[in-house]
């Protein structure tokens, strides 16, 4: 029997995936031992929000081999671009602004903030990407956001007038500290803004690579309004975010000061007409989830059996539960593309697919790629014009698996 971490109270298990690796932990050595746990997802009927079962310890995760670096992609350096002039535009509203990032990263948008002179924090455990982001110009403290963190910030800074976390927040599990934090942190007309996979996007594409470890949390509109409530916050707007395979920005204000959207009151009723406040949803999605893996299998059996050299593209952190969950290995995958310094030369967790650094699929001498990287299909598809045109084809898997 589990409790849900935002109300505490009983959830129900909807969802079981079987026994999984850190999914951004690329190995040295296939040898090598490897942290594993068991991937569940639990519904709560009480706030609605969906999270993971078990959290793997976030010291196991966010530390200095910590290998996701946000700027490897265009798209998303042209996404957190963006979302700098958002901030600039239309939430610093009064002289000598104060904006703090939770989950900094490499600095990817704050670099932004930075350069036109605005006065900010980045928050970021992990040490090796934040220090990427003091090599981009950025302010960091090395550190986790909580209660006590929020504290000490304000005393030395003052209020923030803009808090924000890009796919973060979904990671914390001590979820209510985060809320807290933001309560005691944000300026009394502030607006905190979080982006994190959206579960009703992942309920429609059945995309259930987006569940593994770090994803503590599928937030929906009607569970961040649940959330927020408890801290003296309101959920005030939701935007919708075409990054990640499906994301949902949502803006929050302290209650005193909030004036709900109508945008974000027909999203709450869209999710009540689809039954996100009702378990049977994520039940079907589970069901969804058994088929795209059986039928992944047997493609991948029929081409390797004709003696096709099946190579994968991008080791993202979502390939884990896709790999591991289909039971897909380096018997079936013989190497994956990946443009990350350091993710190449290392195995993927445990289906230990060797990572190679990335070359022109028109010069490999297999036609079918995996396509673990969908998120970026339409940068990749660009890039892989001539491979396309000589007759290659991605293998694709949301909604549901084709070739093509
Ligand atoms: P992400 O979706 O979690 O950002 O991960 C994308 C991964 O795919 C990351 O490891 C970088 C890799 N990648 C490439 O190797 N080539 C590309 O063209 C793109 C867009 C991503
Ligand atoms: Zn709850």
């Amino acid at each position: 029997m589990k409790h849900c971490r935002s109300c505490n109270a009983q959830t129900k298990p909807v969802a079981n995936f079987g026994t999984m690796p850190i999914s951004n932990r690329f190995v040295d050595t296939p040898n090598e031992p490897e942290y594993e746990f068991e991937l569940t997802v639990e519904f709560c009927p009480d706030c609605y929000l969906v999270q993971l079962g078990d959290a793997v310890e976030p010291q196991e995760m966010f530390n200095d081999a910590y290998a996701f670096f946000s700027s490897t992609s265009n798209s998303m350096q042209e996404h957190f671009k963006q979302q700098a002039q958002m901030i600039q535009e239309k939430l610093l509203l009064r002289d000598n602004p104060f904006v703090v990032e939770l989950g900094c990263n490499d600095g990817i948008m704050l670099r932004h903030i930075a350069e036109i002179g605005i006065d900010h924090l980045g928050v970021e455990p992990s040490g090796n990407v934040a220090l990427a982001a003091e090599q981009n110009g950025v302010m960091v403290t090395t550190e986790f956001f909580n209660l006590a963190t929020a504290k000490t910030i304000k005393s030395q800074y003052g209020s923030a007038d803009v808090i924000c976390g890009s796919n973060v927040v979904c990671h914390i599990e001590d979820i209510n500290s985060v809320f807290a934090g933001v309560s005691e942190l944000l300026s009394r007309d502030g607006t905190f803004f979080f982006e994190d996979p959206y579960i009703f996007d992942i309920i429609k594409k059945s995309s259930f690579d987006q569940i593994y470890d770090e994803h503590l949390f599928y937030f929906s509109c009607l569970s961040v309004e649940k959330l927020a409530s408890r801290h003296g916050l309101t959920l005030v707007d939701v935007e919708m975010l075409d990054v990640h395979g499906g994301e949902a920005r949502y803006f929050v204000q302290h209650t005193k000061v909030a004036k709900p959207s109508q945008r974000l009151i027909d999203q709450l009723e869209r999710e009540k007409e689809h039954n996100l406040n009702d378990g049977v949803a994520y039940i079907k999605f589970a069901e969804s989830a058994a088929e795209i893996a059986k039928e992944l299998r047997q493609i991948l059996n029929e081409l390797t059996q004709k003696g096709e050299e099946i190579i994968a593209y991008g080791a993202t952190s979502k390939s884990a539960t896709l790999l591991n969950y289909s039971g897909i290995t380096n018997q079936d995958i013989k190497c994956v593309f990946d443009n990350t310094p350091a993710k190449i030369g290392k195995f993927t967790p445990r289906t230990h697919i060797p990572i190679v650094s990335y070359e022109n699929l028109d010069q490999h001498p297999g036609k079918h790629v995996l396509l673990l990287a969908w998120n970026h299909a339409k940068e990749i598809k660009r890039k892989e014009r001539v491979f396309i045109e000589n007759g290659g084809k991605f293998i694709e898997t949301f909604p549901r698996v084709r070739v093509e």
